[in-house]
Protein backbone atom coordinates (compact mmCIF):
# COMPACT_ATOMS: atom_id res chain seq x y z
CA UNK A 1 0.00 0.00 0.00
CA UNK A 2 1.16 3.66 -0.86
CA UNK A 3 0.57 6.28 1.27
CA UNK A 4 -1.81 9.34 -0.66
CA UNK A 5 -0.17 12.36 -0.42
CA UNK A 6 -2.96 15.69 -0.71
CA UNK A 7 -0.86 18.68 -1.16
CA UNK A 8 -1.93 21.41 1.30
CA UNK A 9 -2.69 24.70 0.61
CA UNK A 10 0.49 27.20 0.26
CA UNK A 11 1.46 28.94 3.60
CA UNK A 12 4.03 30.89 5.61
CA UNK A 13 5.20 29.24 8.72
CA UNK A 14 6.81 31.04 11.35
CA UNK A 15 8.02 28.92 13.87
CA UNK A 16 9.61 31.32 17.26
CA UNK A 17 12.22 29.24 18.90
CA UNK A 18 13.24 28.13 15.42
CA UNK A 19 16.85 27.21 16.53
CA UNK A 20 15.86 25.23 19.56
CA UNK A 21 15.95 21.29 20.17
CA UNK A 22 12.39 20.62 19.32
CA UNK A 23 12.79 22.76 15.79
CA UNK A 24 15.77 20.66 14.53
CA UNK A 25 14.97 17.84 16.21
CA UNK A 26 10.99 17.22 15.26
CA UNK A 27 9.52 20.56 13.42
CA UNK A 28 11.70 21.08 10.69
CA UNK A 29 13.13 17.41 9.61
CA UNK A 30 9.25 16.65 9.78
CA UNK A 31 8.15 19.99 7.20
CA UNK A 32 11.85 18.00 5.31
CA UNK A 33 9.63 14.52 5.25
CA UNK A 34 6.39 16.41 3.73
CA UNK A 35 8.53 18.08 0.92
CA UNK A 36 9.95 15.35 0.07
CA UNK A 37 6.70 13.16 0.06
CA UNK A 38 5.45 16.03 -2.38
CA UNK A 39 3.03 17.66 0.77
CA UNK A 40 4.10 21.08 0.67
CA UNK A 41 3.45 23.34 -1.67
CA UNK A 42 5.76 24.77 -4.29
CA UNK A 43 5.62 28.38 -3.12
CA UNK A 44 5.78 27.31 0.88
CA UNK A 45 7.29 29.44 3.09
CA UNK A 46 9.17 28.42 6.36
CA UNK A 47 10.08 31.51 8.43
CA UNK A 48 12.57 30.95 11.39
CA UNK A 49 12.67 33.02 14.52
CA UNK A 50 14.80 33.48 17.48
CA UNK A 51 16.62 35.66 19.65
CA UNK A 52 20.19 34.31 18.23
CA UNK A 53 21.26 37.31 15.93
CA UNK A 54 21.72 35.31 12.33
CA UNK A 55 21.13 35.60 8.47
CA UNK A 56 19.12 33.61 6.64
CA UNK A 57 21.68 31.69 5.11
CA UNK A 58 23.17 31.23 8.50
CA UNK A 59 19.48 29.63 9.42
CA UNK A 60 19.82 27.12 6.49
CA UNK A 61 23.21 25.65 7.41
CA UNK A 62 22.13 25.20 10.85
CA UNK A 63 18.52 23.46 9.65
CA UNK A 64 21.12 21.58 7.12
CA UNK A 65 23.00 20.20 9.89
CA UNK A 66 19.82 19.52 11.84
CA UNK A 67 18.64 17.42 8.76
CA UNK A 68 21.75 15.69 8.94
CA UNK A 69 21.76 14.56 12.17
CA UNK A 70 17.70 14.20 12.86
CA UNK A 71 16.79 12.33 8.76
CA UNK A 72 18.18 8.95 7.93
CA UNK A 73 21.09 9.79 5.40
CA UNK A 74 19.14 7.39 2.82
CA UNK A 75 16.08 9.51 2.98
CA UNK A 76 17.75 12.85 2.24
CA UNK A 77 19.62 13.00 -1.48
CA UNK A 78 21.84 15.93 -1.14
CA UNK A 79 19.56 18.36 -3.78
CA UNK A 80 16.39 17.12 -1.94
CA UNK A 81 18.02 19.22 1.10
CA UNK A 82 18.63 21.91 -1.17
CA UNK A 83 15.67 22.78 -2.47
CA UNK A 84 13.84 22.12 0.92
CA UNK A 85 16.47 24.67 2.56
CA UNK A 86 15.74 26.80 -0.08
CA UNK A 87 12.01 27.39 1.55
CA UNK A 88 13.79 28.58 4.66
CA UNK A 89 14.28 32.07 5.62
CA UNK A 90 15.08 33.77 9.24
CA UNK A 91 14.01 36.94 10.84
CA UNK A 92 15.41 37.87 14.31
CA UNK A 93 12.99 38.71 16.64
CA UNK A 94 12.90 39.63 20.41
CA UNK A 95 9.96 37.96 21.92
CA UNK A 96 9.67 40.28 24.85
CA UNK A 97 10.80 43.72 22.75
CA UNK A 98 9.69 45.49 20.32
CA UNK A 99 12.69 44.24 17.45
CA UNK A 100 12.03 42.69 14.43
CA UNK A 101 8.26 42.53 14.60
CA UNK A 102 7.84 44.79 11.40
CA UNK A 103 10.52 43.05 9.44
CA UNK A 104 8.99 39.63 10.27
CA UNK A 105 5.26 41.47 8.91
CA UNK A 106 7.06 42.11 6.05
CA UNK A 107 7.73 38.93 4.73
CA UNK A 108 3.99 38.01 4.83
CA UNK A 109 1.97 37.27 2.15
CA UNK A 110 -1.94 38.23 1.97
CA UNK A 111 -4.17 35.37 0.99
CA UNK A 112 -1.80 32.89 2.11
CA UNK A 113 -2.52 30.22 5.22
CA UNK A 114 -0.35 31.93 8.14
CA UNK A 115 1.18 30.14 11.11
CA UNK A 116 3.21 30.88 14.10
CA UNK A 117 4.32 27.63 16.06
CA UNK A 118 5.24 28.71 19.48
CA UNK A 119 8.36 26.35 20.05
CA UNK A 120 9.14 28.21 23.07
CA UNK A 121 8.64 28.16 26.76
CA UNK A 122 5.17 28.76 27.73
CA UNK A 123 6.09 31.74 29.89
CA UNK A 124 6.50 33.51 26.43
CA UNK A 125 3.05 32.82 24.75
CA UNK A 126 1.14 36.05 25.72
CA UNK A 127 3.90 38.46 24.62
CA UNK A 128 4.25 36.33 21.58
CA UNK A 129 0.68 36.43 21.03
CA UNK A 130 0.29 40.21 22.10
CA UNK A 131 3.08 41.38 19.66
CA UNK A 132 1.58 39.20 16.96
CA UNK A 133 -1.94 41.17 17.17
CA UNK A 134 -0.72 44.72 17.93
CA UNK A 135 1.93 45.04 15.14
CA UNK A 136 -0.94 43.76 12.97
CA UNK A 137 0.70 40.28 11.98
CA UNK A 138 -2.40 37.76 13.19
CA UNK A 139 -4.84 37.80 11.09
CA UNK A 140 -8.05 36.17 11.41
CA UNK A 141 -7.81 33.34 9.73
CA UNK A 142 -4.15 32.73 11.05
CA UNK A 143 -3.13 30.04 13.40
CA UNK A 144 -1.44 29.75 16.39
CA UNK A 145 0.07 26.57 17.52
CA UNK A 146 1.57 26.10 21.24
CA UNK A 147 3.45 23.56 22.33
CA UNK A 148 3.17 21.42 25.68
CA UNK A 149 3.27 21.74 28.85
CA UNK A 150 0.26 23.95 28.79
CA UNK A 151 0.33 25.14 32.26
CA UNK A 152 1.39 23.76 35.58
CA UNK A 153 -1.87 23.38 36.94
CA UNK A 154 -5.21 24.53 36.17
CA UNK A 155 -4.81 28.21 37.60
CA UNK A 156 -1.56 28.37 34.93
CA UNK A 157 -3.89 27.19 32.01
CA UNK A 158 -6.31 29.07 32.92
CA UNK A 159 -3.94 31.92 32.62
CA UNK A 160 -2.34 30.90 29.21
CA UNK A 161 -5.85 30.50 28.15
CA UNK A 162 -6.60 33.27 28.83
CA UNK A 163 -3.73 35.26 27.37
CA UNK A 164 -3.93 33.54 23.88
CA UNK A 165 -7.88 34.21 23.77
CA UNK A 166 -7.16 37.97 24.05
CA UNK A 167 -5.63 38.30 20.81
CA UNK A 168 -7.17 34.69 19.23
CA UNK A 169 -10.16 32.41 18.68
CA UNK A 170 -10.47 29.03 19.90
CA UNK A 171 -10.59 28.06 16.32
CA UNK A 172 -7.22 29.35 15.90
CA UNK A 173 -5.86 28.14 18.62
CA UNK A 174 -4.01 24.58 17.87
CA UNK A 175 -2.60 22.90 21.75
CA UNK A 176 -0.16 20.65 20.59
CA UNK A 177 -0.34 16.29 22.11
CA UNK A 178 1.95 14.89 20.27
CA UNK A 179 0.65 11.20 21.49
CA UNK A 180 -2.34 12.12 19.24
CA UNK A 181 -0.83 12.40 15.95
CA UNK A 182 1.08 9.07 16.36
CA UNK A 183 -0.94 6.51 13.82
CA UNK A 184 -2.11 4.24 16.29
CA UNK A 185 -3.43 6.45 18.62
CA UNK A 186 -5.80 8.07 15.80
CA UNK A 187 -6.45 4.07 14.89
CA UNK A 188 -8.22 3.97 18.17
CA UNK A 189 -11.53 6.29 16.62
CA UNK A 190 -11.30 4.01 13.61
CA UNK A 191 -11.11 0.90 15.15
CA UNK A 192 -13.98 1.70 17.76
CA UNK A 193 -16.17 3.56 15.52
CA UNK A 194 -15.46 2.13 12.04
CA UNK A 195 -15.95 -1.28 13.11
CA UNK A 196 -19.26 -3.07 14.08
CA UNK A 197 -17.44 -5.54 15.92
CA UNK A 198 -16.33 -3.80 18.66
CA UNK A 199 -18.76 -1.35 20.06
CA UNK A 200 -21.72 -3.82 20.84
CA UNK A 201 -18.82 -5.14 24.13
CA UNK A 202 -17.72 -1.52 24.61
CA UNK A 203 -19.14 -1.38 27.98
CA UNK A 204 -18.53 -2.72 31.63
CA UNK A 205 -21.31 -5.94 30.86
CA UNK A 206 -18.40 -7.34 28.56
CA UNK A 207 -14.88 -5.46 30.14
CA UNK A 208 -13.69 -6.55 32.75
CA UNK A 209 -10.71 -3.80 32.95
CA UNK A 210 -8.30 -1.40 30.67
CA UNK A 211 -4.76 -0.94 31.09
CA UNK A 212 -2.94 2.00 29.38
CA UNK A 213 0.76 1.47 29.62
CA UNK A 214 3.19 4.25 28.26
CA UNK A 215 6.63 3.07 29.53
CA UNK A 216 9.96 4.20 28.70
CA UNK A 217 13.69 2.63 29.12
CA UNK A 218 15.22 6.38 29.16
CA UNK A 219 16.13 8.38 32.43
CA UNK A 220 15.58 11.78 32.69
CA UNK A 221 19.26 12.88 32.75
CA UNK A 222 19.67 16.13 30.62
CA UNK A 223 16.53 17.28 31.45
CA UNK A 224 15.98 17.16 35.17
CA UNK A 225 15.41 21.13 35.84
CA UNK A 226 11.96 20.66 33.48
CA UNK A 227 11.18 16.97 35.06
CA UNK A 228 11.71 17.42 38.63
CA UNK A 229 9.17 20.27 38.87
CA UNK A 230 6.67 17.87 36.80
CA UNK A 231 6.69 14.55 37.78
CA UNK A 232 4.87 11.78 35.34
CA UNK A 233 1.57 12.86 36.62
CA UNK A 234 2.27 16.35 35.12
CA UNK A 235 4.61 15.23 32.21
CA UNK A 236 2.55 12.32 30.73
CA UNK A 237 -0.68 11.48 32.81
CA UNK A 238 -2.51 14.80 32.52
CA UNK A 239 -2.11 14.54 29.21
CA UNK A 240 -0.95 11.53 27.05
CA UNK A 241 -2.47 8.94 28.87
CA UNK A 242 -5.39 10.95 29.52
CA UNK A 243 -5.53 11.35 25.48
CA UNK A 244 -5.63 7.66 25.43
CA UNK A 245 -7.66 7.63 28.13
CA UNK A 246 -10.35 9.46 26.38
CA UNK A 247 -10.56 7.53 22.80
CA UNK A 248 -11.19 4.40 24.60
CA UNK A 249 -13.75 5.30 27.17
CA UNK A 250 -15.40 8.56 24.76
CA UNK A 251 -19.13 7.97 23.58
CA UNK A 252 -18.95 7.61 19.60
CA UNK A 253 -19.41 11.58 18.27
CA UNK A 254 -22.41 12.29 15.99
CA UNK A 255 -19.96 13.31 13.37
CA UNK A 256 -16.17 13.16 13.10
CA UNK A 257 -15.57 16.91 13.30
CA UNK A 258 -13.41 18.87 15.75
CA UNK A 259 -15.90 19.69 18.34
CA UNK A 260 -18.11 16.24 18.58
CA UNK A 261 -14.68 14.70 18.85
CA UNK A 262 -13.67 16.59 21.58
CA UNK A 263 -17.03 17.04 23.28
CA UNK A 264 -17.01 13.38 23.92
CA UNK A 265 -13.50 13.75 25.21
CA UNK A 266 -14.45 16.15 27.72
CA UNK A 267 -17.12 14.46 28.95
CA UNK A 268 -15.13 11.36 29.89
CA UNK A 269 -12.74 13.41 32.00
CA UNK A 270 -15.58 15.32 33.56
CA UNK A 271 -17.03 11.74 34.57
CA UNK A 272 -13.87 10.59 36.12
CA UNK A 273 -14.36 9.58 39.84
CA UNK A 274 -12.21 11.38 42.78
CA UNK A 275 -9.13 8.58 43.54
CA UNK A 276 -7.94 7.61 46.33
CA UNK A 277 -4.39 7.61 47.36
CA UNK A 278 -4.19 4.46 48.02
CA UNK A 279 -4.79 3.80 44.56
CA UNK A 280 -2.12 5.59 43.21
CA UNK A 281 1.61 4.22 43.47
CA UNK A 282 4.33 6.63 42.92
CA UNK A 283 8.08 5.38 41.46
CA UNK A 284 11.27 7.14 41.68
CA UNK A 285 14.25 5.03 39.83
CA UNK A 286 17.28 3.75 42.10
CA UNK A 287 20.81 3.90 40.21
CA UNK A 288 21.72 0.70 38.30
CA UNK A 289 24.43 -0.77 36.66
CA UNK A 290 24.62 1.58 33.78
CA UNK A 291 22.33 4.61 35.15
CA UNK A 292 22.68 7.06 37.93
CA UNK A 293 19.57 7.14 40.30
CA UNK A 294 17.24 10.12 39.65
CA UNK A 295 18.38 12.05 42.54
CA UNK A 296 20.96 11.95 40.86
CA UNK A 297 19.40 12.47 37.64
CA UNK A 298 17.76 15.96 38.48
CA UNK A 299 20.46 16.58 41.25
CA UNK A 300 17.92 17.00 44.32
CA UNK A 301 19.01 13.98 46.78
CA UNK A 302 15.52 15.82 48.88
CA UNK A 303 13.20 15.00 45.27
CA UNK A 304 9.56 13.62 45.93
CA UNK A 305 9.07 14.26 42.36
CA UNK A 306 7.72 10.91 40.81
CA UNK A 307 9.73 9.30 37.64
CA UNK A 308 6.51 6.37 37.69
CA UNK A 309 3.23 6.17 38.11
CA UNK A 310 0.23 3.71 38.48
CA UNK A 311 -2.93 4.18 39.33
CA UNK A 312 -7.00 3.09 39.66
CA UNK A 313 -9.23 5.07 37.84
CA UNK A 314 -13.12 4.98 37.46
CA UNK A 315 -15.16 6.84 34.84
CA UNK A 316 -18.39 7.32 36.19
CA UNK A 317 -21.15 7.08 33.59
CA UNK A 318 -23.63 4.37 32.18
CA UNK A 319 -20.88 2.78 29.92
CA UNK A 320 -18.68 2.11 32.82
CA UNK A 321 -19.56 2.04 35.87
CA UNK A 322 -17.53 -1.06 37.49
CA UNK A 323 -14.82 -1.23 34.95
CA UNK A 324 -11.67 0.06 35.96
CA UNK A 325 -9.06 1.50 34.14
CA UNK A 326 -5.41 1.06 35.15
CA UNK A 327 -2.61 3.75 34.13
CA UNK A 328 0.55 3.29 34.33
CA UNK A 329 4.20 4.84 32.76
CA UNK A 330 7.56 5.36 34.22
CA UNK A 331 11.10 6.26 33.29
CA UNK A 332 14.01 3.64 33.02
CA UNK A 333 11.63 0.69 33.10
CA UNK A 334 12.39 -2.50 31.09
CA UNK A 335 11.39 -1.45 27.80
CA UNK A 336 9.90 1.24 25.87
CA UNK A 337 7.10 -0.45 24.99
CA UNK A 338 3.53 1.57 24.25
CA UNK A 339 -0.53 -0.76 24.93
CA UNK A 340 -3.92 -0.51 25.59
CA UNK A 341 -5.21 -3.50 26.69
CA UNK A 342 -8.92 -4.09 27.14
CA UNK A 343 -9.85 -7.25 29.29
CA UNK A 344 -12.77 -9.01 28.12
CA UNK A 345 -15.10 -10.51 30.98
CA UNK A 346 -15.18 -14.42 31.46
CA UNK A 347 -18.19 -16.04 29.81
CA UNK A 348 -21.29 -15.82 31.80
CA UNK A 349 -21.48 -19.80 32.14
CA UNK A 350 -18.21 -22.16 31.44
CA UNK A 351 -19.34 -25.78 29.97
CA UNK A 352 -15.57 -26.80 30.08
CA UNK A 353 -14.95 -26.66 33.79
CA UNK A 354 -11.39 -27.55 34.86
CA UNK A 355 -10.17 -27.53 31.30
CA UNK A 356 -7.32 -24.63 31.67
CA UNK A 357 -5.76 -23.54 34.30
CA UNK A 358 -4.20 -20.13 34.86
CA UNK A 359 -6.51 -19.02 31.61
CA UNK A 360 -6.33 -15.18 30.91
CA UNK A 361 -9.35 -14.17 28.88
CA UNK A 362 -10.29 -12.75 25.95
CA UNK A 363 -8.09 -9.51 25.22
CA UNK A 364 -8.02 -6.98 22.49
CA UNK A 365 -4.15 -5.77 22.80
CA UNK A 366 -3.62 -2.21 20.68
CA UNK A 367 0.08 -1.63 20.68
CA UNK A 368 1.11 1.81 20.45
CA UNK A 369 4.71 1.76 20.03
CA UNK A 370 6.92 -0.40 18.71
CA UNK A 371 5.56 -2.54 16.28
CA UNK A 372 2.22 -1.37 16.00
CA UNK A 373 -0.94 -3.26 15.85
CA UNK A 374 -3.46 -5.45 17.36
CA UNK A 375 -3.46 -8.55 19.16
CA UNK A 376 -6.59 -10.82 20.36
CA UNK A 377 -6.24 -13.15 22.66
CA UNK A 378 -8.50 -16.11 21.95
CA UNK A 379 -9.27 -18.90 23.19
CA UNK A 380 -9.10 -22.37 21.08
CA UNK A 381 -9.40 -25.75 21.60
CA UNK A 382 -5.63 -27.53 22.15
CA UNK A 383 -5.25 -29.45 18.92
CA UNK A 384 -4.95 -33.18 19.50
CA UNK A 385 -6.60 -35.84 20.44
CA UNK A 386 -7.22 -36.86 24.49
CA UNK A 387 -10.27 -34.86 24.82
CA UNK A 388 -11.40 -31.17 24.91
CA UNK A 389 -8.77 -29.27 26.10
CA UNK A 390 -8.73 -25.39 26.14
CA UNK A 391 -5.57 -23.12 25.05
CA UNK A 392 -4.64 -19.13 24.71
CA UNK A 393 -3.73 -18.16 20.85
CA UNK A 394 -2.67 -14.40 19.91
CA UNK A 395 -4.33 -13.30 17.02
CA UNK A 396 -2.09 -11.09 15.79
CA UNK A 397 -1.19 -7.85 13.22
CA UNK A 398 1.17 -6.11 13.03
CA UNK A 399 0.49 -2.83 10.86
CA UNK A 400 3.72 -2.41 9.15
CA UNK A 401 3.95 -6.31 7.89
CA UNK A 402 -0.18 -5.79 6.80
CA UNK A 403 0.36 -1.95 5.33
CA UNK A 404 4.43 -1.62 4.62
CA UNK A 405 6.73 -0.34 6.71
CA UNK A 406 7.25 3.17 5.39
CA UNK A 407 2.95 4.16 6.19
CA UNK A 408 4.24 3.28 9.72
CA UNK A 409 6.82 5.61 9.93
CA UNK A 410 5.23 9.02 9.63
CA UNK A 411 6.51 11.13 12.50
CA UNK A 412 3.34 12.81 14.38
CA UNK A 413 4.76 16.00 13.91
CA UNK A 414 4.74 15.40 9.95
CA UNK A 415 1.00 14.94 10.76
CA UNK A 416 0.28 17.57 13.36
CA UNK A 417 1.55 20.59 10.69
CA UNK A 418 -0.23 19.19 8.23
CA UNK A 419 -3.35 19.04 10.44
CA UNK A 420 -2.65 23.28 11.30
CA UNK A 421 -2.25 24.01 7.68
CA UNK A 422 -5.41 22.06 6.41
CA UNK A 423 -7.37 23.91 9.48
CA UNK A 424 -8.44 20.45 11.04
CA UNK A 425 -8.43 20.87 14.93
CA UNK A 426 -9.37 17.21 15.86
CA UNK A 427 -6.05 16.40 16.82
CA UNK A 428 -5.47 18.95 19.54
CA UNK A 429 -6.51 19.51 22.42
CA UNK A 430 -9.42 22.50 23.07
CA UNK A 431 -9.04 24.91 26.08
CA UNK A 432 -11.79 23.61 28.07
CA UNK A 433 -10.08 19.60 27.51
CA UNK A 434 -6.76 20.76 29.05
CA UNK A 435 -8.43 22.81 31.83
CA UNK A 436 -10.54 19.75 32.52
CA UNK A 437 -7.77 17.45 32.97
CA UNK A 438 -5.97 19.89 35.27
CA UNK A 439 -9.26 20.06 37.24
CA UNK A 440 -8.70 16.49 37.23
CA UNK A 441 -5.17 16.34 38.33
CA UNK A 442 -4.63 18.96 40.83
CA UNK A 443 -6.14 17.41 43.90
CA UNK A 444 -4.40 14.53 43.47
CA UNK A 445 -1.22 16.09 43.62
CA UNK A 446 -2.60 18.04 46.49
CA UNK A 447 -3.28 15.08 48.32
CA UNK A 448 -0.13 13.44 48.10
CA UNK A 449 1.62 16.60 48.81
CA UNK A 450 -0.32 17.01 51.91
CA UNK A 451 0.47 13.29 53.07
CA UNK A 452 3.93 14.57 52.20
CA UNK A 453 4.36 11.12 50.78
CA UNK A 454 7.75 10.12 49.62
CA UNK A 455 7.37 7.62 46.21
CA UNK A 456 9.06 3.96 46.85
CA UNK A 457 12.08 3.55 44.89
CA UNK A 458 12.12 0.81 42.26
CA UNK A 459 14.83 -0.91 40.18
CA UNK A 460 15.90 0.41 36.85
CA UNK A 461 15.01 -2.44 34.20
CA UNK A 462 12.27 -3.79 35.93
CA UNK A 463 8.65 -3.29 35.69
CA UNK A 464 7.79 -0.50 38.22
CA UNK A 465 7.60 -1.06 42.13
CA UNK A 466 6.72 -4.14 43.51
CA UNK A 467 3.38 -1.90 45.13
CA UNK A 468 2.04 -1.34 41.40
CA UNK A 469 1.74 -5.14 41.06
CA UNK A 470 -0.23 -5.33 44.73
CA UNK A 471 -2.66 -2.42 42.96
CA UNK A 472 -3.58 -5.18 40.48
CA UNK A 473 -3.81 -7.97 42.79
CA UNK A 474 -6.13 -6.43 45.17
CA UNK A 475 -8.42 -6.42 42.40
CA UNK A 476 -7.82 -9.91 41.46
CA UNK A 477 -6.29 -9.02 38.37
CA UNK A 478 -2.69 -8.64 36.85
CA UNK A 479 -0.25 -6.28 34.66
CA UNK A 480 0.64 -7.92 31.23
CA UNK A 481 4.22 -7.74 30.80
CA UNK A 482 5.77 -4.37 29.63
CA UNK A 483 7.61 -5.42 26.12
CA UNK A 484 8.85 -8.85 25.02
C1 LIG B 1 6.98 14.00 26.21
C2 LIG B 1 7.47 13.93 27.62
O1 LIG B 1 5.82 14.76 26.12
O2 LIG B 1 6.73 12.68 25.73
C3 LIG B 1 8.70 13.05 27.74
O3 LIG B 1 7.77 15.24 28.08
C4 LIG B 1 8.45 11.69 27.12
O4 LIG B 1 9.09 12.90 29.10
C5 LIG B 1 7.86 11.84 25.73
O5 LIG B 1 9.68 11.00 27.08
C6 LIG B 1 7.43 10.47 25.20
O6 LIG B 1 7.06 10.59 23.86
P1 LIG B 1 7.23 9.37 22.85
O7 LIG B 1 6.64 9.87 21.58
O8 LIG B 1 8.68 9.05 22.77
O9 LIG B 1 6.45 8.23 23.46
Amino acid sequence: MVARVIPVEPFDLVIFGATGDLARRKILPGLFHRFRAGQMPEDAKIIGSARSDMDSAEFRKLIGTALSEFVEESLRPAEMVTEFLEHLSYVHIDAMGEAGWQDLKGVLREGTVRTFYLSVSPSLFGAIAERLSLNGIATPESRIVVEKPFGHDLESAQALNKDLLKHFDEQQIYRIDHYLGKETVQNLMALRFANSLFEPLWNSTHIDHVQITVAESIGVAGRGGYYDQSGAMRDMVQNHLMQLLCLIAMEPPSKFTSNSVRDEKVKVIEALEPVLLDDIVRGQYRAGRDNQSYFEDVENVDSRTESYIAMKLSVGNWRWASTPFYLRTGKQLRDRASEIAVVFKDPPHNIFPNKMEGRKGNALIIRLQPDEGITLRTTIKEPGPGGMRLTEVDMDMSFADALGDSLMSQDAYERLIMDVIRGDQTLFMRGDEVEAAWAWADPLIAAWEEANQRPVPYDPGSSGPEEALMLMHRGGRRWRPIGD
